[in-house]
Parts: C-alpha cells; structure tokens; sequence
C-alpha cells in the first residue's frame, strides 16, 4: 500500500580537481586517443588525489544537493544510502563516514553494492521508505573513487574510468507537487557474475603478497562480453517500467542512461526510438564513473537548462553483478 508520493527533491555533484585526457593517457599505457575516442567516446575524466577517498567525493555532492534544495536542512535528514563498490575501507560503510562528515547522527546509513547501477538501487530503496511513511527525507549518493582500483596493466580496462560523486535529496511529494517518483525497477541476472569484479580482498581470497603482485585488487572486466547484456537489459527493464505505469516512449522527455560506453548509449537510444537530443551524455566529460554517472549527468542537464520541473525522465543503468534497473520520475 503506497500511502505517499516520493520526488527527487534536489541533486548535487562534484568531480576531483584533476582533469586526465585521452592525450595523457597515451603516455602512460599504450593507447590512443582515436581508439578511446572510437571505442567508447571518452575524452577526458577526472582522477581523485591521494588524500580524496569516496566519502570525501560523497560530502561535496551531498552538500551541493543540499544546498540546492529550497526546503531540506541537514537536520531534515532521515536516513543515508551510498551505492559505491569503491568506499573508503571495506568496513565501515562510506554512508556511516559521510554521516559522520556531514554532521548527523542516530540515523541509519549504509551502502548498496549494486556496480553501476548503484544509485538506481539507493532511489529504488529510499523510495519505499518514503512511499510507506516510514521517512520523508532520504539522502542518496552514488560515489566511485574506482581510478584507484585499476589495473594499469590492462588497457582494456584502465582508461575507461573517472572518479565523482552525485547526490539527491529523495523526499515525499506534497499532494500538488508537479515531481514524482512514478515508478521503478531493479534487478540482477547473476549467471555470469564473474565478468566484472575484484578478486581478491574479500573472503573469498583476502589480501596476501600472491594477491598484489598479482593485480587481483583491480577492476577485472571482460567489456566485450558485458557490451552484448548491456543494451538487452536496460532495454527490457525500462520497458517494464513504462509499460506498468500504462506509459509510453514518447512520453519521455529526457533518457539518462548510464555513461560506460558512447556506443552502448546509442544503440539504447535506437532501441527506445530515442531521438539524440533526448538523450544526456556526458562520458565525453567524465568517462565511466559507475554508481555515480547518472546522477551527475542529471545535474550537469539541470544546470544546464535541458531538464526542467515537470520534465518526464528516464535513468536507466547496469552494472556489476550484473545488476539492471531503471527509474521513470517527473523531476
Ligand atoms: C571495453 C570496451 C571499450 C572494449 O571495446 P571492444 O570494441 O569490445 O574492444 P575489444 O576488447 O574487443 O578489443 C579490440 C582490440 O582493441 C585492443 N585494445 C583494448 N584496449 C585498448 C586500448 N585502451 N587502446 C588501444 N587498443 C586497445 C584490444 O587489445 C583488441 O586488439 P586485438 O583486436 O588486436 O586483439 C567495450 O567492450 C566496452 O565498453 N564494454 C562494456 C564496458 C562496460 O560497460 N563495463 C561495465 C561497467 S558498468
């Protein structure tokens, strides 16, 4: 029983100060700017410095998001998720940091590993609280500090990601209110798990010297086996979605799908019937930043005057795990 509305209330980013290019790639592994260019459109992302970790990168955007909301004081907040495989320790929580950072207390904080599709899980979850009166204001970040978990060995993976934080304020809608979560889905197909991971760390093969020397606390992918899921399943899980709120594609204003590969974002768009204009892209800017490129391409259209209240828009997202998910709201 839905007793209230939620809305994304406000969104907030921030990316590290250090811009690195496709150009300065070139001098540290053996690739090229046409091959990025080509392969994935990527043209520069910015790297965390050695004392930026990812609740640092989380407290910016989340102040930001803050500050960008008319009506949400730091009191005002009732509970903290973080989507992020790259927090600042495997425990504590970078939730339970930011908290921390931010001043609060005695309010639950947590993370969601869900990989990319992070922040998609953390409006998924905050939703339900919100929608069941158990909270009204929820604070959601999707961070990735993950240039520090690469292999720079691998060239195939090293040059595709970037390190920033999004934030959203989630809070219930006021019965006028234009904004709406109208609906959302997520989900994982596990059976090929291993495609995307890091190895070692964990309990399965904690750290040892064996486990260093041999990269195994590094991003591992297999990208051309993840391409071909990518665009089925952000396909089939949008078009869930839409259909179970009796919506169609034309209805959408604005498709913010997330940002790992220029050629996955086009063919999506083919799929949906999506005209280009419709839809945010910012790897250009920012490369891969996993849980965190959604909401920072929403900030960068909101601030840029694309997206507008009222807009019907559409995030959608995959990820390690592999999990999937897709959000439709009215911002
Ligand atoms: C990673 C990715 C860009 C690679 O593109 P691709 O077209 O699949 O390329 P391949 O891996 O098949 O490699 C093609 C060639 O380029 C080479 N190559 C790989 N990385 C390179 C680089 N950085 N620079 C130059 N050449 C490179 C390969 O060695 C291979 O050479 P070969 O044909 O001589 O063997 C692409 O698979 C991808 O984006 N996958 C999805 C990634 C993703 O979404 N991850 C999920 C995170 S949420």
């Amino acid at each position: 029983m839905i007793k209230y509305r939620a809305k994304i209330d406000s969104l907030g980013n921030y990316v590290p100060k250090k811009i690195v290019n496709n150009f300065d790639l070139e001098k540290m592994v053996d690739t090229s700017d046409e091959w990025i260019r080509v392969r994935t459109g990527m043209f520069e992302r910015h790297f965390a410095d050695e004392t930026e970790a990812a609740s640092d990168l989380a407290y910016k955007a989340a102040e930001n998001a803050i500050y960008n909301s008319n009506t949400t004081r730091h009191k005002d907040i009732q509970m903290i998720i973080v989507g992020t495989i790259s927090a600042d320790h495997p425990f504590p929580s970078a939730a339970c940091i930011l908290q921390n950072k931010l001043g609060l207390k005695d309010i639950p904080a947590f993370d969601i590993s869900a990989g990319c599709t992070g922040f998609i899980y953390t409006i998924d979850i905050a939703k339900q609280y919100i929608e069941n009166g158990i909270c009204d204001t929820i604070l959601v970040v999707g961070v990735e500090v993950l240039t520090k978990l690469i292999n720079w060995t691998d060239r195939g993976t090293c040059v595709l990601f970037g390190d920033g934080a999004g934030a959203a304020i989630i809070k219930r809608a006021e019965s006028n209110d234009i904004s709406q979560i109208i609906g959302s889905k997520i989900t994982a197909d596990a059976s090929e798990w291993e495609l995307l991971q890091q190895k070692a760390g964990g309990s399965r093969l904690p750290a040892s010297h064996e486990t260093v020397d041999q990269n195994l606390h590094t991003v591992y992918m297999e990208g051309n086996k993840i391409f071909k899921h990518a665009v089925k399943s952000m396909y089939n899980v949008t078009m869930d979605v839409i259909k179970e709120h009796n919506m169609s594609l034309k209805d959408i204003d604005w498709i913010i799908p997330h940002q790992a590969n220029m050629r996955i974002i086009e063919s999506l768009a083919d799929r949906l019937k999506a005209p280009k204009e419709k839809v945010v892209v910012t790897i250009e800017r920012f490369g891969n930043t996993s849980s965190s490129t959604i909401p920072i391409a929403m900030t960068e259209a909101i601030k840029a005057n694309q997206i507008k209240r009222g807009d019907i828009v559409l995030l959608t997202a995959f990820g390690a795990g592999l999990t999937y998910g897709s959000t439709l709201i009215r911002y």
